[in-house]
Order: C-alpha cells, then sequence, then structure tokens
C-alpha cells in the first residue's frame, strides 16, 4: 500500500468533525505530510461519482460520517464482512481502480472498552444496550462479535428495536420502563441514545438501575460532546467504571488508519490531550 495520498472524512455538514486532528496526529508523527482532510458531500450529488472524483485526485482512502454511512455502503465495489453486516461504511480505501468499504465503529468500541476494563470479565456478562439507531447497530453485531451471549435492548419506539433483532441471536428487547430489570448482572451498560449530548436532556435512570448492574460493570456514553455526561457521573457515584466516547472515537480511527496505511497507530497521551483540550475548548 502507498504510503502517500490523500485521505479524508467525508460527510454533511463535516467541519465538527475530529477526524482530521486525530489522523493528522498519526501522519505527522509519521513524517508524512499532514493530508487528511473534512471533505463535504452534499446529498443532493451523486455520491459514488464524487467518491470516483476522489479517486482521481489522489485520495486513497476516506472515512464516512453521517448522512453517507448508507450511501457509501451502496456505492462501493467490495464490502468488508462488519459493512456487510451492518449495511454502513464508515471507512473506504480507493485501490487499484476499486472502492473497498469497510466499518471500524463496532471493532473500535469493542477496543475502547477492553482498553478500560483492564482485564475484567465483560464478554461473560449479560450487556445492556440503550437506543436502537445506527449507532446501537454497529454496537449490538459488534457485541455478538466480542461473544456476549446475553444481549438486553431497551428504546423508546420497540419497532426500531425490533429492526435490530437480526444482528445477535436471542436478543432480548423490552420497553424503557424495564431498564431496572433488564439491568440485572450486567456487566456494561452503553447509552447509544442521544439522550446526553449537547443541546439535548439528559438521560436520567432511576438508581435501581445501577444498583442492578454487576458491581464492576463498565457504564459508557459514546457521545464525546459533552465527554463527562449525567450519566458518567451517576455511573462512578454509584462505584461503576465510566467510560467516555473518546475511547470509541479514537480506536475506530486507529483501525481505519491501519487500512489504509497498515500499521495500527499509537493513541498516546498526546493525542488523547490535544483532543480533549479541542472538545472542551467548545463544549
Ligand atoms: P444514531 O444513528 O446516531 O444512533 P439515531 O438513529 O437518530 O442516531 O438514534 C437515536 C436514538 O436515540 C434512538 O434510539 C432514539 O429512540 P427512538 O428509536 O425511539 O427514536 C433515541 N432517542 C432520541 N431521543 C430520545 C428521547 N427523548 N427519549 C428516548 N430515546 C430517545
Amino acid at each position: 500500500m502507498s504510503a502517500a495520498g490523500k485521505l479524508a472524512i467525508i460527510g454533511w455538514p463535516v467541519a465538527q468533525s475530529r477526524s482530521p486532528l486525530i489522523h493528522n496526529h498519526w501522519l505527522v508523527a509519521r513524517g508524512e505530510e499532514a493530508v487528511y482532510q473534512a471533505y463535504p458531500i452534499d446529498p443532493q450529488d451523486d455520491f459514488r461519482q464524487a467518491l470516483q472524483h476522489m479517486a482521481a485526485s489522489g485520495f486513497v482512502g476516506a472515512n464516512v460520517t453521517a448522512p453517507h454511512k448508507e450511501a457509501a455502503f451502496s456505492a462501493v465495489d467490495v464490502l468488508s464482512a462488519a459493512a456487510q453486516t451492518l449495511g454502513a461504511v464508515n471507512t473506504i480505501s480507493f485501490q487499484n481502480g476499486q472502492m473497498v468499504g469497510a466499518n471500524t465503529d463496532g471493532a473500535g468500541f469493542v477496543a475502547s472498552l477492553d482498553e478500560a476494563a483492564q482485564g475484567t470479565g465483560w464478554r461473560a456478562r449479560p450487556a445492556l444496550v440503550l437506543g436502537a439507531g445506527g449507532a446501537a447497530r454497529a454496537i449490538v453485531a459488534a457485541l455478538d462479535h466480542a461473544g456476549v451471549t446475553d444481549i438486553r435492548l431497551v428504546n423508546r419506539t420497540r419497532a426500531k428495536a425490533e429492526a435490530l433483532s437480526g444482528l445477535a441471536e436471542n436478543m432480548q428487547i423490552e420497553d424503557w420502563h424495564a431498564c431496572p430489570d433488564m439491568a440485572d448482572g450486567c456487566g456494561l451498560m452503553v447509552n447509544t441514545t442521544s439522550l446526553g449530548m449537547v443541546g439535548k436532556p439528559p438521560l436520567a435512570l432511576p438508581e435501581a438501575v445501577f444498583a442492578a448492574l454487576s458491581p464492576e460493570a463498565l457504564v459508557c456514553d459514546i457521545v464525546y460532546a459533552p465527554l463527562e455526561t449525567p450519566l458518567l457521573q451517576a455511573a462512578r457515584a454509584a462505584g461503576h467504571v465510566g467510560v467516555d466516547g473518546l475511547g470509541m472515537l479514537l480506536h475506530q480511527a486507529a483501525l481505519s488508519f491501519e487500512i489504509w496505511r497498515g500499521t495500527r497507530p499509537q493513541i498516546d497521551t498526546a493525542l488523547r490531550d490535544k483532543l480533549i483540550a479541542d472538545l472542551t475548548q467548545e463544549g
């Protein structure tokens, strides 16, 4: 694989993305010139044509964010297994005239849990997923792939939850009010809803939910604006391990970088500090 060539994050809008900060940190660390840029594509435009234009103008890879992950799935020539399962692509490589689509969101999530868990056996315990949007899709599939056999999911709209049931064998789906029961013995609870994001109401769960979790449970909020959500504060106050959205953001990025450049970049303290400074400056 060529060590040169431009990289980008495709989205609409895309200026808010932290991916250029992350990937340019790694490119500079490798002695490459920073060539990862924000690349807006209007959803009205022909997406495949826009990708062909990128390939012709020297791009070797791109990340894809909202609202284009499904369009990217349909536009590429070849799909990784994860992208195939999810019907969504977050990483494209332009290789020998072909567009190859992958999805590193789920594996990035699992890597961030492993980093936070430090050897505790979250995989062997039940996992509770809150929400049933695109992020929940990637997470449910990744948990199933990681060997979690008891996956439970609650969502405001039941039909959307049921649409995810094919992603994991025997997934248990319940309404929101069943949270305390569903949390029983869980080694992981993850919020994938938009509640708790900047500008949205907080996700307020009854204390009974935290009490029902396994004592060393990981409680994860995948949002990173803000980094410290009321959910994480409540989880830490109850003695659980809070996992913020920074880990998933960094690990999915590292896995994309590895696809393009062939080596997994280091997630070092300098990068984390840079990212936290950037996020808190706006938050
Ligand atoms: P993403 O693709 O980022 O996961 P999404 O597809 O818009 O985002 O999904 C948002 C999730 O947040 C959904 O699970 C949504 O619940 P519904 O399926 O019922 O819409 C959840 N959500 C958003 N606002 C909510 C609220 N006020 N209360 C409960 N759940 C909410």
